[in-house]
């Protein structure tokens, strides 16, 4: 196991500088060096200069503003003797490999023979960059490449260069995996690695594509955005915000790399001139697309001027847009005889054919290598070769025949082998074929854990639309969340219900979480809504006593439970998490009771918890003098009471886990963990850990409430929200109800109150918000246009 503690950042531009915060977010020590600029008076200008734009920039590159305090700058003159200190020297400087062997053969006298040392380059040859190294220097040094932005993607590709010592890539690809939170993806040394390879690749086919197909940017993105299992920003709007000058950049080193390719990646017409023009993208304003007031504009290359985006709507696209599985929207697509469909089946096809033709030398014919790059790197949801079997190799072999494609000898290989597609389950385990190999296993984190896999291999204990009961294996029972938009709906209720039922029945324990990016976005407004426009007051009482009673009996189970969250943490999911035993959290997760947005407050128990946990901060001692009515001066709790008020009034949502922790979401002991991909597994181990350590369900509270003068203040302060315009005369109405809940209403201060008597509150207070016609609207705004109406 590695043991890096410190950390040396060279280089603080672009990704230096995210890279530091990244790091430091987890706790490493980080210096970020840069050089002194000639005649400039302030010798750490750029890593200076470099922190405030951390401080500016969005989305954040850190979890918690503190990281960047933490960060120490540092120039290459003054400061090299802290390099001595560092376990881990890691190199972001401009892409040319004069500069970069440069500052290596600068660095190596002051690095420890011990330190890992390591390049962010994007694709020149690792190996020439470590001859710039004395030769025992080489065995430490490899190729360490993150994208941008790092804290939010997940693929690190590790690049030995011929020299590495394979003892050091295995613990690289380890602390990138559970101390980074990285997916990491070992590479061979060639140019542009796997992932910007395939991915230059792929966006050179769409280009020609959208050419021969008299496509428009717009169009173009609107195919090859989530109705082809890829991000929102798609093809276009990625490259903005990628540069097109790193675009340009990047296609010309891969031309003089490759030149036997460089006709594929000659740099397009377009590109040249919006470079020339200084047209780069997000970062000068405009590229592709430019913002004019809240409306986005496309460029029409042939004048290069910008234009409303036409509306863009082909059949073939609605009808991918409503299936859930990226399978599925692919097949749907693919058999679209439209522009659509042609413009998917060219941009897959060719994307499909590199693969399998640069398979060996990129990958060393691993597939899985390949795909789990493409997915992490980019956010895709399938990678090359899944993609490929989800649409059928078969087929779309024989369809690249009609087009009159080269078939690679690999895909070839395959068919003769019987099989219908790369991957295969067998013995309970996954395989892929590797051409020239035969079936390989795909490689794993141990501490990968998924509920997909669980269920592959016979796990799944019960079904519904919206959750399922799954075996997680040692004796852990998984409620895997996977309601359609992510809402809580009915459905979930009943599968909470099923587990606490069954938990005590033979498991050890219950982890409640999903495999999806999102835990949950609140609760199904949709039935709520309904009944209250028919008046239906019973049935929301109702609801809402379900919603209570189903997480109550989640709180005080026989068994630990464990909430596994990650991504939006929203409203009614959040609730659920907050009767949790515990909450393991990815270190992105933006958790928030958001129910004023929709007009209404939690009520699932959710500002009962807040309030709970707020008060568990009191002094024990004060606690128990304010219950015996003593004469000493109680401990005051109107300010932590005050800071759920405002969280929970203005719907704060965490930029972050950690975040999560400060706004009192999180407690202390719920652990944090860096890697979306563990999340699950350590939940599992969370889990298993409380059961081992002889877990019992807490007690029911009783709380000491602030009763009528917390109240007051309360309502003051929402008054002066809104005074200061900071509230409308609905939000004020809503966060009286808050108050009333938080503080006991007009009770006497110190009144004993049980964890019941909070709940009929809050169930009161959502009942009389949902009878106003303002919190009706609230939520039909919401249903409709998915954004919060202020009125
Ligand atoms: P950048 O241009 O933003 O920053 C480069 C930094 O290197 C600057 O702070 C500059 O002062 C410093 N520098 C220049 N000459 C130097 C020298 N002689 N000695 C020491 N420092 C010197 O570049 P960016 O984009 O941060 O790229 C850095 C590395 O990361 C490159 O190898 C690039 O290929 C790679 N990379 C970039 C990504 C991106 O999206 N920008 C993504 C992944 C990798």
């Amino acid at each position: 196991m590695l043991r890096i503690r410190q950390v040396a950042v060279i280089g603080a531009g672009t990704m230096g500088s995210q890279l530091a915060a990244l790091f430091s977010g987890l706790g490493l020590s980080v210096r970020l060096f840069d050089i002194v600029p000639s005649g400039a008076s302030d010798r750490l200008q750029l890593p200076r200069q470099a922190l405030a734009r951390l401080r500016a920039m969005k989305p954040a590159p850190a979890y918690l503003p503190d990281d960047l305090q933490a960060i120490v700058p540092a120039n290459l003159e003054d400061h090299l003797h802290h390099l001595a200190e560092a376990d881990w020297v890691v190199e972001a400087v401009v892409e040319r490999l004069d500069v970069k062997r440069a500052v290596w053969g600068g660095l190596a006298a002051h690095v420890r023979p011990d330190a890992v040392l390591s390049t962010n380059t994007s694709g020149l040859s690792i190996a020439a960059i470590a001859q710039a190294l004395p030769p025992d220097r080489r065995r430490r040094f490899l190729g360490t490449h993150f994208f941008n932005p790092p804290r939010y993607l997940a693929l690190l590709e590790v690049v030995p260069g011929p020299e590495t010592d394979p003892a050091l890539v295995r613990a690289m690809v380890e602390f990138g995996r559970n101390i980074l939170g990285k997916g990491v993806v070992v590479c061979r040394d060639t140019p542009y690695f796997i992932a910007n390879r395939l991915g230059l690749y792929g966006i050179m086919a769409t280009f020609r594509a959208m050419e021969e197909l008299g496509l428009d940017f717009a169009a173009v993105d609107a195919v090859t955005g989530p109705a082809m299992g890829r991000p929102r920003s798609a093809t276009f709007r990625t490259l903005d915000l990628v540069g097109l000058d790193v675009l340009a950049d990047s296609l010309r080193n891969l031309a003089a790399a490759l030149p036997a390719e460089a006709e594929h990646f000659r740099v397009p017409g377009v590109v040249e001139q919006l470079v020339q023009r200084g047209w780069l993208g997000e970062k000068a304003g405009r590229g592709f697309y430019c913002r004019e007031g809240d409306q986005i504009l496309v460029l029409d290359p042939a004048t290069f001027t910008y234009r409303p985006r036409a509306a863009v709507s082909f059949a073939s696209l609605e009808a991918a847009r409503s299936r859930e599985q990226p399978g599925e929207r692919l097949r749907v697509l693919l058999e679209a005889d439209d522009p659509a469909g042609r413009l998917a089946w060219r941009v897959l096809r060719d994307g499909w054919r590199y693969a399998a033709e640069r398979l060996e030398e990129v990958a060393g014919g691993r597939v899985d290598a390949v795909d789990q790059a493409l997915r992490w790197g980019f956010g895709w949801e399938l990678g090359a070769f899944e993609a490929w079997d989800a649409a059928g190799v078969p087929e779309t072999v024989a369809r690249m025949e009609r087009d009159g494609v080269a078939v690679p000898a690999a895909v070839h290989e395959l068919l003769a082998s019987g099989r219908r597609g790369w991957y295969e389950r067998r013995d309970g385990a996954s395989w892929f074929f590797s051409p020239g190999r035969g079936p390989l296993p795909v490689e794993e984190d141990p501490r990968t854990l998924t509920f997909a896999a669980r269920k592959q291999a016979g796990g799944l204990v019960r079904s519904w639309p919206g959750a399922s009961l799954v075996d997680l294996g040692d004796g852990v029972l998984g409620v895997e969340l996977h309601s359609p938009k992510d809402a809580i709906g009915a459905d979930i209720l009943v599968a909470l219900q099923a587990a606490a039922e069954q938990a005590p029945r033979g498991w050890r324990a219950v982890v409640v979480g999903t495999d999806r990016p999102n835990f949950g976005v609140g609760a199904n407004l949709v039935l709520l809504l309904t009944a209250a426009q028919e008046g239906d007051w019973e049935a929301i009482d109702r609801m809402v006593r379900d919603f209570q009673h189903t997480l109550q009996a989640l709180k005080f189970l026989d068994v630990p439970a464990v909430a596994a969250v990650t991504g939006l943490t929203l409203g009614g999911a959040a609730e659920i998490a907050l009767h949790a035993a515990r909450i393991v959290a990815s270190a992105e997760t933006y958790m928030g009771l958001v129910e004023a947005g929709a007009g209404l407050v939690p009520a699932g128990g959710g500002c009962k918890e807040m309030l709970l946990r707020a008060l568990a901060l009191l002094p024990q001692e004060a606690e128990e003098r304010r219950g015996a009515r003593s004469m000493a001066p109680p401990a005051d709790p109107m300010p932590w009471i005050a800071r759920v008020f405002e969280t929970i009034a203005t719907a704060r949502v965490s930029g972050s886990a950690h975040e999560a922790r400060r706004l009192g979401f999180l407690g202390p002991c719920d652990p944090i963990v860096p890697s979306r991909l563990q999340l699950l597994w350590a939940a599992r181990q969370e889990a298993l850990h409380l059961a081992e350590a002889g877990w019992k369900p807490p007690r029911p509270a009783r709380v000491a409430v602030a009763g009528e003068d917390g109240y007051a203040a309360l309502q003051l302060a929402a008054y002066t929200m809104q005074q200061a315009g900071r509230a409308t005369e609905h939000d004020v109405r809503i966060a009286q109800e808050l108050a009333r809940i938080l503080t006991g209403g007009p009770v006497p201060a110190g009144t004993q109150v049980p964890e019941s008597y909070l709940l009929d509150l809050e169930r009161e207070a959502f009942g009389r918000l949902c009878r106003t016609p303002q919190t009706q609207a609230r939520m039909l705004h919401l249903l409709q246009r998915g954004k919060p109406l202020r009125n």
